[in-house]
């Protein structure tokens, strides 16, 4: 198993997985960084896309693994690579959001996420907001960039 950044070369094998954003866009979260991807023998099995809540706040839009292989712990080891790399980007914090209703928020859960928020959209279940705090190494060790805790206004 082989976890890496997506290249623009993997943009169209991409898109069938996740064909949920335009092509414009995938190709622009390529190029920024933000497409993580498991491949197994050269294809594409799983992803997590990201952004950045407040612009500062790393925020998990997405993660997928290849139906077929579900339940073999790599979304699990994809999330733990997303998060190891954020630590050491200096990130103390996570976010995603999933609807109430998903399955996916106990594989979250399992993760050490946590309900800290919702919102609702009209005629849809409650969007709950997820996060988690990463411990971070000690001072000599941590990259320590940017702090990304909860601002103050
Ligand atoms: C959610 C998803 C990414 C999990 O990936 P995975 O490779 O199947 O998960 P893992 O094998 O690493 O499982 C890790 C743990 O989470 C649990 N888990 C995984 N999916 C779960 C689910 N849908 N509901 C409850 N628990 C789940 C597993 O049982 C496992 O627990 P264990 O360690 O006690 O055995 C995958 O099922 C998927 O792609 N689902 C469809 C897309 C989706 O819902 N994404 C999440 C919202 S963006």
């Amino acid at each position: 198993m082989d976890i890496e950044q997506a290249h623009l070369n993997d943009i169209n094998a991409i898109f069938t997985v996740d064909a949920e954003i335009s092509k414009d866009m995938l190709e622009r979260k390529i190029r920024d960084g933000e497409i993580l991807i498991t491949k197994e023998e050269g294809k594409i099995i799983a992803l997590l896309r990201y952004s950045f809540f407040w612009d500062s706040i790393p925020f998990l839009n997405l993660i997928k693994v290849e139906s077929k292989n579900r339940g073999k712990g790599f979304g699990s080891a994809l999330l733990m690579q997303w998060e190891e790399s954020m630590k050491e980007g200096g990130h103390e914090l996570l976010m995603l959001s999933t609807q109430s209703d998903e399955d996916g928020q106990y594989f979250f859960k399992r993760l050490g996420y946590r309900k800290t928020g919702s919102f609702e959209f009209p005629g849809q279940e409650d969007e709950i907001i997820l996060s988690k705090t990463l411990k971070q190494n000690m001072p000599n060790e941590a990259h320590q960039t940017t702090s990304s805790s909860p601002r103050r206004v």
